[in-house]
């Protein structure tokens, strides 16, 4: 796989390339948005409009439409703030929270699963992050996350830029991978030992066996750094409920992010509905609802921790 961290520019005929490749399997509208974005993104100002409207098509199907808007992002790159317009908690966040204020914010574009890939795309180019492994990433089906679902696990860990990220459930590694982009280290844990065992090449990433619950008490009593947790382990509800607790014990300084898959499965639901949260003073910002699901399966919940600072929001 190749090292997302690495910064070169990539050159607009190599993206236009790849895009090209008929095993990369994308519609010929989703690849000429970002082609036009890619390109264009350098010098976006007389092409906003008609890439607004092309992400504001009710026909786009979701791959163009998350395509578009991710295009969208990189041509917004050089000031997300002034474009996006000021953020309230922009001052009290500071980056990469300011930016990540915008996550949250829906003054000016409504859907979370678009703010996640504007946001993504500016990024991506600001980071100078190669679009076509980001993009690759997105693609991938061997996720068990929806298009938006993997969009945000994308944003975050570009924001963040974790010195450790924690991804529980590691399943065939897609999220693990997709953190291991623009993180320094991740932990995945799974029960099955084998599991782990089908991700290769993924050298930022330790596999760990056992129960998620306890797994996440050990590695985040040690490590205070880490700053994004993906859930995605056990969907009962008293599983999913002893890894949020787990989490929520050891708060970091800073805010952490967590992300907590499969909210639409009633045992998950029902899990979350069991944590005291008004008892939980930790949990600066909780969105239960962050994205919809499709019935009975997927939508995530996206909360915000931290322990020690009193001016953070609540
Ligand atoms: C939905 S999959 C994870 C998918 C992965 N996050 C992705 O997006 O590609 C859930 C995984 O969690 C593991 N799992 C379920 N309950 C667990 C628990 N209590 N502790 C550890 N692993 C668990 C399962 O073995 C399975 O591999």
């Amino acid at each position: 796989m190749t090292d997302g961290l690495s910064h070169a520019q990539v050159p607009a005929q190599d993206v236009l390339a790849f895009l090209s490749d008929p095993s990369v399997g994308l519609a010929a509208e989703a690849q000429a948005a970002f082609a036009l974005g890619t390109v264009l993104g350098r010098d976006p100002e007389p092409h906003l409009a008609s890439l607004a409207d092309l992400l504001r098509r009710p026909s786009a199907p979701l791959p163009g439409r998350a395509l578009a808007t991710l295009v969208l992002g990189m041509a917004l790159e050089r000031d997300p703030e002034e474009r996006m317009g000021p953020h309230p908690l922009a001052e009290q966040l500071g980056p990469p929270w300011a930016v990540l204020g915008h996550l949250v914010s829906a003054e000016r574009i409504t859907d979370p699963v678009d703010r996640a890939l504007v946001l993504l795309g500016g990024l991506v180019e600001r980071d100078g992050l190669d679009p076509r492994v980001v993009l690759a990433h997105l693609g991938d089906d061997d996720w068990q996350m929806s298009v938006g679902e993997r969009a945000l696990v994308l944003l975050l860990s570009a924001a963040l830029r974790p010195p450790l990220a924690v991804d529980a459930g590691t399943f065939l590694g897609r999220s693990a991978a997709a953190l291991a982009l623009s993180s320094q280290r991740v932990t995945s844990i799974d029960w099955g030992v084998e599991r782990g065992a089908h991700v290769t090449g993924l050298d930022r990433v330790d596999f760990r066996c056992g129960r998620a619950a306890d797994v996440l008490d050990e590695v985040l009593a040690a490590h205070p750094e880490c700053n994004l947790v993906v859930l995605d382990a056990d969907h009962g509800a008293e599983g999913i409920a002893a890894e949020v607790e787990a989490v929520l014990r050891h708060p970091n300084v800073g805010l952490r992010a967590v992300v907590v898959h499969d909210v639409d499965m009633p045992s998950c639901r029902a899990g979350l509905a069991s944590v005291p949260w008004d008892d939980r003073p930790q949990v600066r910002g909780r969105s239960l609802d962050f994205i919809s699901g499709t019935g009975g399966t997927g939508g995530v919940a996206l909360l915000w921790v931290a322990s020690e600072d009193p001016t953070l929001p609540t």
